[in-house]
Protein backbone atom coordinates (compact mmCIF):
# COMPACT_ATOMS: atom_id res chain seq x y z
CA UNK A 1 0.00 0.00 0.00
CA UNK A 2 1.54 3.23 -0.67
CA UNK A 3 1.70 5.97 2.16
CA UNK A 4 -1.39 8.55 1.91
CA UNK A 5 -0.47 12.01 3.41
CA UNK A 6 -3.04 14.92 5.01
CA UNK A 7 -2.23 18.69 5.31
CA UNK A 8 -4.20 20.76 7.68
CA UNK A 9 -4.06 24.27 7.60
CA UNK A 10 -5.70 25.85 10.37
CA UNK A 11 -7.07 29.14 10.87
CA UNK A 12 -8.30 31.04 14.22
CA UNK A 13 -8.38 30.24 17.66
CA UNK A 14 -6.94 27.79 20.24
CA UNK A 15 -10.38 25.85 19.91
CA UNK A 16 -9.64 25.61 15.77
CA UNK A 17 -6.10 24.72 16.31
CA UNK A 18 -7.04 22.20 18.95
CA UNK A 19 -9.82 20.76 16.64
CA UNK A 20 -6.98 20.53 13.92
CA UNK A 21 -5.17 18.23 16.13
CA UNK A 22 -8.10 15.90 16.57
CA UNK A 23 -8.58 15.86 12.80
CA UNK A 24 -4.50 14.57 12.63
CA UNK A 25 -4.87 12.06 15.12
CA UNK A 26 -8.17 10.76 13.53
CA UNK A 27 -6.30 10.57 9.88
CA UNK A 28 -3.29 9.41 11.28
CA UNK A 29 -5.83 6.27 12.96
CA UNK A 30 -6.81 5.38 9.28
CA UNK A 31 -2.97 5.31 8.40
CA UNK A 32 -2.34 9.18 6.66
CA UNK A 33 1.01 10.56 7.58
CA UNK A 34 1.08 14.74 7.93
CA UNK A 35 3.11 16.66 5.17
CA UNK A 36 4.11 20.21 4.88
CA UNK A 37 3.59 20.43 1.50
CA UNK A 38 0.50 20.67 -0.42
CA UNK A 39 1.56 19.58 -3.63
CA UNK A 40 2.16 16.03 -1.58
CA UNK A 41 -1.06 15.44 0.16
CA UNK A 42 -3.98 13.01 -0.64
CA UNK A 43 -6.42 15.04 1.41
CA UNK A 44 -6.05 19.27 2.03
CA UNK A 45 -8.05 20.47 5.08
CA UNK A 46 -8.87 24.03 5.47
CA UNK A 47 -9.86 24.57 9.15
CA UNK A 48 -11.53 28.49 9.06
CA UNK A 49 -11.98 31.11 11.23
CA UNK A 50 -14.76 33.48 10.89
CA UNK A 51 -13.85 36.07 14.10
CA UNK A 52 -12.96 38.80 11.74
CA UNK A 53 -13.48 39.71 7.74
CA UNK A 54 -9.32 39.35 7.61
CA UNK A 55 -9.18 36.08 8.42
CA UNK A 56 -12.60 35.51 5.72
CA UNK A 57 -9.98 37.09 2.93
CA UNK A 58 -7.31 34.88 3.77
CA UNK A 59 -9.25 31.43 3.44
CA UNK A 60 -10.62 32.69 -0.21
CA UNK A 61 -7.30 33.86 -1.49
CA UNK A 62 -5.84 30.13 -0.07
CA UNK A 63 -9.16 28.63 -1.72
CA UNK A 64 -8.45 30.01 -5.07
CA UNK A 65 -4.49 29.06 -5.59
CA UNK A 66 -5.94 25.49 -4.86
CA UNK A 67 -7.75 25.71 -8.43
CA UNK A 68 -4.97 24.57 -10.38
CA UNK A 69 -3.93 22.04 -7.82
CA UNK A 70 -6.75 20.55 -7.95
CA UNK A 71 -6.81 20.55 -11.95
CA UNK A 72 -3.08 19.06 -12.37
CA UNK A 73 -4.13 16.36 -9.47
CA UNK A 74 -7.64 15.91 -9.62
CA UNK A 75 -7.85 12.63 -7.43
CA UNK A 76 -6.90 15.23 -4.48
CA UNK A 77 -9.46 15.39 -1.57
CA UNK A 78 -9.88 19.27 -1.02
CA UNK A 79 -11.67 19.71 2.25
CA UNK A 80 -13.09 22.39 4.34
CA UNK A 81 -14.13 22.84 7.95
CA UNK A 82 -14.72 24.75 10.78
CA UNK A 83 -16.72 28.33 11.51
CA UNK A 84 -17.00 29.63 8.81
CA UNK A 85 -19.18 26.34 7.03
CA UNK A 86 -21.27 27.28 9.76
CA UNK A 87 -22.72 30.37 7.63
CA UNK A 88 -25.02 29.12 4.92
CA UNK A 89 -24.00 32.46 2.71
CA UNK A 90 -20.38 31.08 3.08
CA UNK A 91 -20.94 27.45 1.99
CA UNK A 92 -23.31 29.12 -0.93
CA UNK A 93 -20.95 31.02 -2.67
CA UNK A 94 -18.39 27.94 -2.24
CA UNK A 95 -20.88 25.85 -3.95
CA UNK A 96 -21.07 28.35 -7.05
CA UNK A 97 -17.87 29.85 -7.36
CA UNK A 98 -15.23 26.93 -5.98
CA UNK A 99 -16.24 23.54 -7.62
CA UNK A 100 -12.95 22.13 -6.75
CA UNK A 101 -14.20 21.90 -3.36
CA UNK A 102 -14.60 17.84 -2.07
CA UNK A 103 -16.26 18.02 1.37
CA UNK A 104 -17.63 20.47 3.35
CA UNK A 105 -18.09 20.07 7.04
CA UNK A 106 -19.05 22.12 10.19
CA UNK A 107 -18.13 22.46 13.71
CA UNK A 108 -20.17 19.71 15.47
CA UNK A 109 -19.52 16.88 12.72
CA UNK A 110 -15.79 17.13 12.82
CA UNK A 111 -15.49 14.05 14.86
CA UNK A 112 -17.63 12.20 11.65
CA UNK A 113 -14.57 13.10 9.34
CA UNK A 114 -13.14 9.56 8.80
CA UNK A 115 -16.81 8.63 7.57
CA UNK A 116 -16.95 12.02 5.51
CA UNK A 117 -13.84 11.34 3.76
CA UNK A 118 -15.43 8.19 2.90
CA UNK A 119 -18.84 9.38 1.61
CA UNK A 120 -17.05 12.11 -0.20
CA UNK A 121 -14.37 9.98 -1.88
CA UNK A 122 -17.34 8.26 -3.40
CA UNK A 123 -19.30 11.36 -4.93
CA UNK A 124 -18.27 13.10 -8.31
CA UNK A 125 -19.76 16.16 -7.19
CA UNK A 126 -19.43 18.25 -3.81
CA UNK A 127 -20.40 16.33 -0.31
CA UNK A 128 -21.72 18.75 2.88
CA UNK A 129 -22.54 17.71 5.94
CA UNK A 130 -23.24 20.66 8.06
CA UNK A 131 -25.36 20.40 11.15
CA UNK A 132 -27.24 23.32 12.88
CA UNK A 133 -26.75 22.46 15.99
CA UNK A 134 -24.57 19.78 18.03
CA UNK A 135 -26.08 16.24 19.07
CA UNK A 136 -24.30 15.95 22.36
CA UNK A 137 -20.99 16.05 23.19
CA UNK A 138 -18.61 13.21 21.40
CA UNK A 139 -15.73 11.58 23.87
CA UNK A 140 -12.52 9.51 23.58
CA UNK A 141 -11.17 11.45 20.68
CA UNK A 142 -7.72 11.11 19.28
CA UNK A 143 -4.83 14.44 19.48
CA UNK A 144 -2.05 14.79 18.28
CA UNK A 145 -0.39 16.83 20.11
CA UNK A 146 2.26 19.72 18.75
CA UNK A 147 4.53 19.52 21.99
CA UNK A 148 4.18 15.90 24.34
CA UNK A 149 4.77 17.86 26.97
CA UNK A 150 1.59 20.13 26.71
CA UNK A 151 -1.83 19.51 25.85
CA UNK A 152 -5.35 21.28 25.13
CA UNK A 153 -8.25 19.83 26.81
CA UNK A 154 -11.16 21.17 26.06
CA UNK A 155 -13.74 21.70 29.01
CA UNK A 156 -16.65 23.69 27.59
CA UNK A 157 -18.02 24.18 23.72
CA UNK A 158 -20.10 27.05 22.24
CA UNK A 159 -21.10 30.19 23.75
CA UNK A 160 -24.48 31.72 25.31
CA UNK A 161 -23.45 34.98 25.32
CA UNK A 162 -24.35 37.08 22.22
CA UNK A 163 -21.59 39.53 22.65
CA UNK A 164 -23.23 42.11 19.87
CA UNK A 165 -20.46 42.05 17.81
CA UNK A 166 -19.82 38.33 18.01
CA UNK A 167 -20.10 35.73 15.30
CA UNK A 168 -18.73 32.64 17.61
CA UNK A 169 -22.30 31.82 18.92
CA UNK A 170 -23.64 31.62 15.62
CA UNK A 171 -20.76 29.24 14.61
CA UNK A 172 -20.13 27.10 17.65
CA UNK A 173 -23.74 26.87 18.91
CA UNK A 174 -25.07 26.88 22.62
CA UNK A 175 -22.40 26.69 25.87
CA UNK A 176 -21.82 23.00 27.15
CA UNK A 177 -19.53 21.73 29.23
CA UNK A 178 -17.69 18.33 29.65
CA UNK A 179 -18.85 16.29 32.61
CA UNK A 180 -15.60 16.54 34.90
CA UNK A 181 -14.79 12.78 35.17
CA UNK A 182 -14.40 12.76 31.18
CA UNK A 183 -12.23 16.12 31.62
CA UNK A 184 -10.31 14.64 34.60
CA UNK A 185 -9.84 11.03 32.94
CA UNK A 186 -8.41 12.27 30.00
CA UNK A 187 -5.88 14.37 31.53
CA UNK A 188 -5.01 11.32 33.89
CA UNK A 189 -3.97 9.76 30.32
CA UNK A 190 -2.20 12.71 29.32
CA UNK A 191 -0.15 12.98 32.78
CA UNK A 192 0.61 9.00 31.75
CA UNK A 193 1.69 10.14 28.21
CA UNK A 194 4.29 12.69 29.49
CA UNK A 195 2.10 16.00 29.55
CA UNK A 196 3.38 18.59 32.41
CA UNK A 197 1.30 21.45 31.28
CA UNK A 198 -2.71 21.36 30.29
CA UNK A 199 -4.67 24.76 28.95
CA UNK A 200 -8.18 24.30 29.69
CA UNK A 201 -10.34 25.70 26.65
CA UNK A 202 -13.57 26.95 26.58
CA UNK A 203 -15.13 30.52 25.04
CA UNK A 204 -15.93 31.05 28.85
CA UNK A 205 -14.50 28.34 31.21
CA UNK A 206 -15.96 30.40 33.93
CA UNK A 207 -19.17 29.54 33.51
CA UNK A 208 -17.98 25.62 33.52
CA UNK A 209 -21.23 23.59 34.02
CA UNK A 210 -23.90 26.16 34.72
CA UNK A 211 -26.03 25.99 31.68
CA UNK A 212 -26.15 21.76 32.35
CA UNK A 213 -26.43 22.63 35.86
CA UNK A 214 -23.44 20.40 37.20
CA UNK A 215 -22.30 20.78 40.83
CA UNK A 216 -19.00 21.00 40.51
CA UNK A 217 -17.82 24.62 38.90
CA UNK A 218 -14.96 25.65 37.48
CA UNK A 219 -12.76 26.51 40.58
CA UNK A 220 -13.73 23.11 41.60
CA UNK A 221 -12.58 21.43 38.19
CA UNK A 222 -9.51 23.41 39.10
CA UNK A 223 -8.44 22.17 42.30
CA UNK A 224 -9.41 18.94 41.23
CA UNK A 225 -6.99 18.68 38.22
CA UNK A 226 -4.39 20.39 40.70
CA UNK A 227 -4.54 17.30 42.71
CA UNK A 228 -3.73 14.73 39.49
CA UNK A 229 -0.11 13.34 39.26
CA UNK A 230 2.42 14.28 37.16
CA UNK A 231 0.62 17.66 35.99
CA UNK A 232 2.87 20.40 37.05
CA UNK A 233 0.99 23.58 35.52
CA UNK A 234 -3.01 24.29 34.86
CA UNK A 235 -3.85 26.78 32.14
CA UNK A 236 -7.14 28.14 31.28
CA UNK A 237 -8.60 29.88 28.36
CA UNK A 238 -10.92 32.61 27.91
CA UNK A 239 -12.28 33.97 30.53
CA UNK A 240 -15.26 36.20 30.89
CA UNK A 241 -15.42 38.91 33.26
CA UNK A 242 -19.08 39.03 34.34
CA UNK A 243 -18.14 35.14 35.47
CA UNK A 244 -15.32 35.64 37.51
CA UNK A 245 -15.89 34.31 40.80
CA UNK A 246 -14.11 35.13 43.65
CA UNK A 247 -13.26 31.16 44.09
CA UNK A 248 -12.24 30.98 41.12
CA UNK A 249 -9.62 34.51 42.39
CA UNK A 250 -9.02 32.17 45.72
CA UNK A 251 -7.74 29.38 43.43
CA UNK A 252 -4.88 31.83 42.24
CA UNK A 253 -3.22 31.40 46.00
CA UNK A 254 -4.73 27.77 46.57
CA UNK A 255 -3.79 25.77 43.91
CA UNK A 256 -0.36 25.44 43.43
CA UNK A 257 -0.06 24.14 39.57
CA UNK A 258 -2.42 27.55 38.47
CA UNK A 259 -0.16 29.24 36.09
CA UNK A 260 0.12 32.96 37.26
CA UNK A 261 -1.37 34.32 34.08
CA UNK A 262 -5.00 34.98 33.70
CA UNK A 263 -6.19 36.32 30.30
CA UNK A 264 -9.25 38.52 30.97
CA UNK A 265 -10.39 40.03 27.68
CA UNK A 266 -11.98 43.59 28.62
CA UNK A 267 -12.89 44.68 24.65
CA UNK A 268 -13.70 48.19 25.78
CA UNK A 269 -12.60 50.79 28.50
CA UNK A 270 -16.18 52.77 28.37
CA UNK A 271 -18.66 51.47 30.21
CA UNK A 272 -21.30 52.95 27.55
CA UNK A 273 -19.54 51.16 24.66
CA UNK A 274 -19.56 47.66 26.56
CA UNK A 275 -22.82 48.34 27.46
CA UNK A 276 -23.67 48.21 23.25
CA UNK A 277 -21.63 45.37 23.18
CA UNK A 278 -23.55 43.31 25.74
CA UNK A 279 -20.75 42.69 27.91
CA UNK A 280 -22.69 43.00 30.70
CA UNK A 281 -19.80 44.64 33.30
CA UNK A 282 -18.96 48.06 33.85
CA UNK A 283 -15.76 49.38 33.79
CA UNK A 284 -15.83 50.18 37.13
CA UNK A 285 -16.66 46.38 37.79
CA UNK A 286 -13.61 45.36 35.84
CA UNK A 287 -11.41 47.29 37.34
CA UNK A 288 -12.52 45.98 40.96
CA UNK A 289 -11.77 42.63 39.36
CA UNK A 290 -8.15 43.81 38.71
CA UNK A 291 -8.03 44.70 42.30
CA UNK A 292 -9.47 41.93 43.30
CA UNK A 293 -6.70 39.43 41.35
CA UNK A 294 -3.76 41.81 42.15
CA UNK A 295 -4.27 41.64 46.08
CA UNK A 296 -5.56 38.48 46.07
CA UNK A 297 -2.91 36.87 43.82
CA UNK A 298 0.23 39.08 43.94
CA UNK A 299 1.04 41.77 41.81
CA UNK A 300 3.31 39.57 39.37
CA UNK A 301 0.24 37.84 38.00
CA UNK A 302 0.10 38.37 34.57
CA UNK A 303 -3.07 40.03 33.36
CA UNK A 304 -3.55 39.67 29.19
CA UNK A 305 -6.72 40.95 27.47
CA UNK A 306 -8.39 41.52 24.18
CA UNK A 307 -9.45 45.16 22.70
CA UNK A 308 -11.54 45.85 20.04
CA UNK A 309 -11.14 49.30 18.47
CA UNK A 310 -14.15 51.41 16.35
CA UNK A 311 -16.65 49.42 17.25
CA UNK A 312 -19.74 51.41 15.72
CA UNK A 313 -20.40 54.37 17.94
CA UNK A 314 -17.06 54.79 19.97
CA UNK A 315 -16.33 58.46 20.32
CA UNK A 316 -12.90 59.70 20.60
CA UNK A 317 -13.72 59.84 24.58
CA UNK A 318 -14.83 56.76 24.58
CA UNK A 319 -11.81 55.70 23.04
CA UNK A 320 -9.75 57.70 25.84
CA UNK A 321 -11.44 55.69 28.19
CA UNK A 322 -9.90 52.23 26.84
CA UNK A 323 -6.22 54.27 26.68
CA UNK A 324 -6.70 55.24 30.28
CA UNK A 325 -8.05 52.22 31.28
CA UNK A 326 -5.01 49.89 29.38
CA UNK A 327 -2.54 52.33 31.61
CA UNK A 328 -4.42 51.93 35.14
CA UNK A 329 -4.20 47.92 34.64
CA UNK A 330 -0.87 47.83 32.91
CA UNK A 331 -1.55 44.85 31.08
CA UNK A 332 1.65 42.55 30.51
CA UNK A 333 -0.38 41.49 26.80
CA UNK A 334 -3.14 42.36 24.42
CA UNK A 335 -4.69 41.10 21.58
CA UNK A 336 -5.85 44.08 19.85
CA UNK A 337 -8.70 44.26 17.06
CA UNK A 338 -9.59 46.37 14.59
CA UNK A 339 -13.93 46.13 14.78
CA UNK A 340 -14.92 44.41 12.01
CA UNK A 341 -19.07 43.67 11.17
CA UNK A 342 -19.90 40.51 10.87
CA UNK A 343 -23.15 39.53 9.21
CA UNK A 344 -25.93 38.12 11.34
CA UNK A 345 -24.60 39.90 14.31
CA UNK A 346 -26.37 42.86 15.66
CA UNK A 347 -23.36 45.55 15.71
CA UNK A 348 -22.85 44.80 12.13
CA UNK A 349 -26.59 46.42 11.84
CA UNK A 350 -25.95 49.45 13.78
CA UNK A 351 -25.67 52.91 12.98
CA UNK A 352 -22.51 55.24 13.36
CA UNK A 353 -19.95 52.85 12.02
CA UNK A 354 -16.38 54.56 12.64
CA UNK A 355 -14.69 55.05 9.34
CA UNK A 356 -11.51 52.42 8.65
CA UNK A 357 -9.05 55.79 8.86
CA UNK A 358 -10.36 56.40 11.95
CA UNK A 359 -9.89 53.25 13.38
CA UNK A 360 -6.54 52.60 12.31
CA UNK A 361 -5.38 55.62 13.85
CA UNK A 362 -6.58 54.46 17.48
CA UNK A 363 -5.33 50.93 16.67
CA UNK A 364 -1.47 52.53 16.32
CA UNK A 365 -2.31 54.86 19.57
CA UNK A 366 -3.45 51.40 21.53
CA UNK A 367 -0.57 49.53 20.49
CA UNK A 368 1.61 52.34 21.76
CA UNK A 369 0.26 52.14 24.88
CA UNK A 370 0.56 48.81 24.91
CA UNK A 371 4.10 48.11 24.08
CA UNK A 372 5.09 50.91 26.72
CA UNK A 373 3.42 48.83 29.06
CA UNK A 374 4.51 45.44 28.46
CA UNK A 375 7.74 46.61 28.15
CA UNK A 376 7.69 48.14 32.02
CA UNK A 377 6.24 44.76 33.09
CA UNK A 378 8.98 42.56 31.04
CA UNK A 379 11.55 44.99 32.78
CA UNK A 380 10.64 43.96 36.18
CA UNK A 381 11.66 40.77 35.53
CA UNK A 382 15.27 41.76 35.38
CA UNK A 383 17.03 39.59 37.66
CA UNK A 384 14.28 37.32 39.31
CA UNK A 385 14.80 33.29 38.96
CA UNK A 386 11.35 32.10 36.97
CA UNK A 387 10.73 28.60 36.38
CA UNK A 388 10.34 27.49 32.45
CA UNK A 389 9.07 25.13 30.60
CA UNK A 390 10.81 24.79 27.54
CA UNK A 391 9.84 23.94 24.32
CA UNK A 392 12.84 23.82 22.02
CA UNK A 393 15.37 25.98 19.97
CA UNK A 394 13.89 29.39 19.18
CA UNK A 395 12.54 29.66 15.72
CA UNK A 396 14.32 33.01 15.16
CA UNK A 397 17.60 32.56 16.39
CA UNK A 398 18.70 28.75 16.43
CA UNK A 399 21.63 29.40 19.04
CA UNK A 400 18.87 29.51 21.54
CA UNK A 401 16.72 27.75 23.26
CA UNK A 402 13.18 28.75 24.11
CA UNK A 403 10.11 28.28 26.97
CA UNK A 404 7.67 29.70 28.89
CA UNK A 405 6.99 31.42 32.27
CA UNK A 406 3.96 30.32 34.27
CA UNK A 407 3.46 33.89 33.80
CA UNK A 408 3.38 32.90 29.98
CA UNK A 409 5.91 34.95 29.08
CA UNK A 410 8.44 33.79 26.46
CA UNK A 411 12.05 33.25 27.59
CA UNK A 412 14.88 32.93 25.62
CA UNK A 413 18.30 31.88 26.48
CA UNK A 414 21.66 29.65 25.84
CA UNK A 415 20.94 25.79 26.27
CA UNK A 416 21.47 22.58 25.42
CA UNK A 417 18.58 20.72 23.02
CA UNK A 418 17.83 17.95 25.82
CA UNK A 419 16.06 20.76 27.72
CA UNK A 420 13.26 20.35 25.74
CA UNK A 421 10.14 19.63 27.71
CA UNK A 422 11.85 19.72 31.13
CA UNK A 423 11.36 22.63 33.69
CA UNK A 424 14.56 24.60 34.31
CA UNK A 425 15.60 27.13 36.36
CA UNK A 426 16.08 30.58 34.50
CA UNK A 427 17.90 34.01 35.78
CA UNK A 428 16.01 37.18 33.94
CA UNK A 429 18.99 39.02 32.00
CA UNK A 430 16.63 41.30 30.21
CA UNK A 431 13.45 42.22 29.79
CA UNK A 432 12.08 43.21 26.25
CA UNK A 433 8.69 44.13 24.88
CA UNK A 434 7.68 40.61 23.60
CA UNK A 435 10.04 39.00 25.45
CA UNK A 436 12.65 37.99 28.49
CA UNK A 437 16.12 37.11 27.89
CA UNK A 438 17.77 34.86 30.68
CA UNK A 439 20.79 32.25 31.68
CA UNK A 440 19.87 28.63 32.87
CA UNK A 441 20.77 28.35 37.01
N1 LIG B 1 -14.40 42.45 15.26
C1 LIG B 1 -13.22 42.59 15.91
N2 LIG B 1 -12.81 41.78 16.88
C2 LIG B 1 -13.63 40.79 17.25
N3 LIG B 1 -13.50 39.82 18.18
C3 LIG B 1 -14.59 39.05 18.16
N4 LIG B 1 -15.44 39.48 17.22
C4 LIG B 1 -14.86 40.56 16.64
C5 LIG B 1 -15.26 41.44 15.60
N5 LIG B 1 -16.42 41.32 14.96
C6 LIG B 1 -12.35 39.72 19.09
C7 LIG B 1 -12.75 39.90 20.55
C8 LIG B 1 -12.63 38.51 21.09
C9 LIG B 1 -11.51 37.95 20.26
C10 LIG B 1 -11.40 36.47 20.24
O1 LIG B 1 -11.77 38.44 18.97
O2 LIG B 1 -11.81 40.76 21.16
O3 LIG B 1 -12.34 38.49 22.47
FE1 LIG C 1 -17.85 35.90 21.36
FE2 LIG C 1 -18.59 37.17 23.60
FE3 LIG C 1 -18.87 34.47 23.39
FE4 LIG C 1 -16.41 35.54 23.57
S1 LIG C 1 -18.04 35.66 25.15
S2 LIG C 1 -17.09 33.94 22.11
S3 LIG C 1 -16.65 37.47 22.46
S4 LIG C 1 -19.97 36.03 22.18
Amino acid sequence: MTQKFYHILTFGCQMNEHDSEIMAAMLEQKHYAPTEKRSQADVIIINTCSIRENADKRFFGTLGQLKRLKKEHPEKMIALCGCMMQQEHITRAIEQKYPWVDLIFGTHNLYRLPVLLEKAGEEEKLFMEVWQEHRGIQEGLPSRRKYPFKAFVNITYGCNNFCTYCIVPYTRGRERSRRPEDILREIRALAEDGVKEVMLLGQNVNSYGKADGFSVDFADLIHQVNEIPGIQRIRFMTSHPKDLSDKLIDAFQSCEKLCRHIHLPVQAGSTEILRRMNRRYTREGYLELIRKLREKAGEDLAITTDIIVGFPGETEEDFRMTLSLLEEVGYDAAFTFLYSPRKGTPAAEYPHQVPEQIKHERFERMRQVLDASMARRNKAYEGRRVWVLVEGPSKTDRTLMTGRTSSMKIVNFPGKRDLTGKLVQVRITQGKTYSLMGEVI
